[in-house]
């Protein structure tokens, strides 16, 4: 998310003075890893075996590096050609009817819930039919994590009404489209069995330790085991048997609260008036102090089969409660499924799930139970360059009814306040996270935090190595053994992002090759290429410290040899959030995430091209988060 829904309030009582104190006289190497970390060479902070040694298997970045934009257009590398597949109000092609997009924001919430929601964010292609490599035709899911009311309604906020509600509830949640390819142009294929809408009232289940727990249930749903919708899906996920992952991150911004406000509620950050979605106006379980377990059921990962239309979606509650930014899953040696996940908050931590059992290859509905059963664990960042996973088990170290945890349910559903018991890192805004194909070495971004070290704040460490850090930084960790379930591990930072002609030397980063800062998105393609996405946010864009950096950006690195390249710019205020590309590798599917977004969040209704015509230009009235394809002209490898 960007400005205007920050994620920049710092939740977390445990990041406060004493910690950084504590810190400070366990560092003896801090200043010199602080000055490694700013020195803009390679760094040298304890680098514990990431080097893999292994051949160099990435591409060969065989395109030319693009120079910053300020332009309102999306740029790719000579050879390249990008082109809109799916933009907002666009017909999903449900069989129950396809509304075309009415400009002026002129379509109902019964139309929007046929079309593209807005704010296209994490995106993956499953090929069809399952378990095939289809480069020319498969599944397109992905988030749409917000809604812009700004544009999203002809005039806005004005006479607020039921209807109003529902349009903006129907434009979050995800999109499954087929698409298709024929002669090197993709095309939404309309009307399609698969196609379906996900939105913020769709009744899902909910499954895993917490569901029927005490803290679960509501006057609407005494069993605590159902729910109505999804939203604020930031990032993704998706499972080896073919089911996709969606992660619910900022979604206290919609809760109001008339009533009290609990610690729990503090520290997941709701409070009296909420974030202005308003829905609580004309939905009465979004005020907390009404309906005191609502929020509750929200802030989870959620699954489902996008080759099974009718398949309801599932909140996984073993994978903790939190602002889940992505769910990136890979396999243990032994066969258990591991999931990598941020927490996008200033101060907040990043966890693993390892699952109980073995995934089973062979017969994909066997594996519907296993992300229900299993160890969700913490990540502590030591200052040498090692670092453990902490288990979050009731009864195990302080997760105990002394300490006033009364079970594995209340564990999973007070997650910060369990981490914050077991002594995990704060770290400044985990986003995504990617695991290498071959090497198996995990690497997250740290978009920015800039309270880090402020007065009252915790201060530098290793790990989160820049006092108002504006900028972020890309760590990556090596699991003992090369083993994803493993519970110790080796890390070092892959970059520290930054401005080479930044005035201040401490603000350089350490980029080998094109600058950028706030990575977010971040994608391994199967040849181990990392894709880096960025989302500065509209309020910094082109402005005092990122003065030089232009719009937001896509890059790519070989992570061998560090070196990073410009391979996209977006129009003016978007962000660029998610890729994934066909098995062939000559097809890529990138989000463009609130283009023309105003410095303040929120777009007037009045103006609605103040700040961007993308992707429309002069046929359009206002801007329009969009999937687009990317394709060489060659029809080649893309990247290489
Ligand atoms: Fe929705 Fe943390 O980005
Ligand atoms: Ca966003
Ligand atoms: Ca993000
Ligand atoms: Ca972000």
């Amino acid at each position: 998310m960007s400005h205007g829904y920050t994620d920049d309030r710092a939740l977390n009582p445990s990041a406060g003075p004493s910690f950084g104190d504590v810190l400070e006289k366990r560092l003896s190497r801090r200043d010199l890893l602080k000055g490694a970390a700013l020195a803009g060479a390679a760094t040298t902070l304890p680098l514990a075996g990431c080097v893999t040694g292994q051949p160099v298997r990435e591409r060969t970045m065989g395109f030319a590096g693009l120079p910053v934009s300020t332009a309102d257009a999306l740029q790719v590398p000579e050879g390249y050609v990008a082109s809109v597949l799916y933009a907002w109000g666009d017909p999903v092609g449900h069989p129950a009817g396809s509304p075309a997009f009415k400009t002026n924001a002129g379509n109902s919430a019964a139309d929007q819930a046929l079309q593209a929601g807005m704010h296209h964010d994490g995106i993956h292609y499953f090929p069809l039919p399952y378990g095939s490599r289809n480069s020319a035709g498969g599944l397109l899911v992905m988030n749409h994590e917000y809604t812009d009311d700004g544009l999203l309604h002809a005039d806005g906020f004005a006479g607020w009404s039921s209807e109003k509600v529902r349009k903006s509830q129907n434009a979050h949640g995800c999109s499954v489209i087929e698409v298709r390819e024929k002669g090197g142009r993709w095309e939404v294929v309309r009307p399609s069995p698969f196609a379906r809408r996900i939105t913020a009232s769709t009744p899902m289940r909910i499954s895993g330790p917490a569901a029927g727990y005490a803290l679960m249930k509501t006057a609407a749903d005494p069993g605590g085991a159902s729910v109505l919708g999804t939203f604020n899906n930031c990032a993704h996920g998706y499972t080896p048997w073919g089911t996709y992952l969606s992660c619910e991150e900022n979604w206290d911004n919609y809760f109001v609260n008339s009533g009290e406000i609990t610690a729990d509620m503090k520290r997941n950050g709701i409070r009296a008036k909420g974030r202005g979605f308003r829905w609580d106006e004309f939905d009465g379980r979004f005020d907390a102090g009404r309906h005191p377990n609502e929020p509750n059921r929200f802030g989870w990962v959620i699954e489902f089969d996008p080759y099974d239309p009718q398949s309801q979606p599932v909140k996984r509650t073993a994978l903790g409660r939190f602002s889940h930014e992505g769910a990136c899953a890979t396999t243990a040696n032994d066969g258990r499924l591991v999931v990598y996940m941020g927490d996008d908050r200033v101060f907040e931590y990043i966890y693993k799930f390892v699952s109980r059992d073995a995934w089973n290859p062979r017969d994909r509905k066997a594996n519907a139970g296993i992300l229900d059963h299993g160890t969700l664990y913490v990540a502590r960042f030591r200052e040498d360059g090692g670092g453990e996973w902490i288990p979050l088990v009731h009864g195990q170290g302080a997760l105990t009814a002394e300490n006033g945890f009364s079970d594995q349910a209340d564990v999973l559903v007070r997650t910060r306040a369990a981490a914050d018991a077991v002594g995990a890192t704060p770290m400044d805004r985990p986003e995504w996270i990617a695991v290498h194909p071959h090497t198996q070495e995990v690497y997250c971004t740290l978009t920015n935090n800039s309270q880090r070290g402020a007065k009252g704040k915790t201060g530098v460490g290793a790990a989160n190595p820049r006092a108002n850090n504006v900028f972020g930084q890309i760590i990556r960790w090596r699991e003992a053994g090369s083993d994803p379930a493993a519970l110790k591990f080796e890390w070092d930072l892959f970059a520290v992002a930054g401005d080479p002609q930044h005035p201040d030397p401490a603000r350089h980063g350490n980029i080998k090759g094109d600058a950028y800062g706030s990575p977010d998105g971040l994608w391994f393609d199967d040849s181990g290429l990392l894709w880096i996405q960025t989302d500065v946010s509209a309020s910094t864009l082109n402005q005092k410290h990122y003065a030089r950096l232009g719009n937001n950006q896509m890059l790519a690195a070989n992570v061998q040899t560090g070196e990073t390249r410009r391979f996209l710019t977006g129009p003016r205020g978007c962000e660029i959030t998610g890729v994934v590309m066909t098995p062939d590798a000559r097809t890529m599917f990138v989000n463009i995430q609130h283009p023309g977004e105003s410095p303040k969040g929120r777009n007037d209704p009045k103006n609605p091209k103040a700040y961007s015509q993308w992707p429309d230009g002069d046929a359009g009235d206002r801007p329009r988060s969009a999937t687009v394809v990317i394709r060489r002209r060659d029809g080649g490898v893309i990247g290489s």
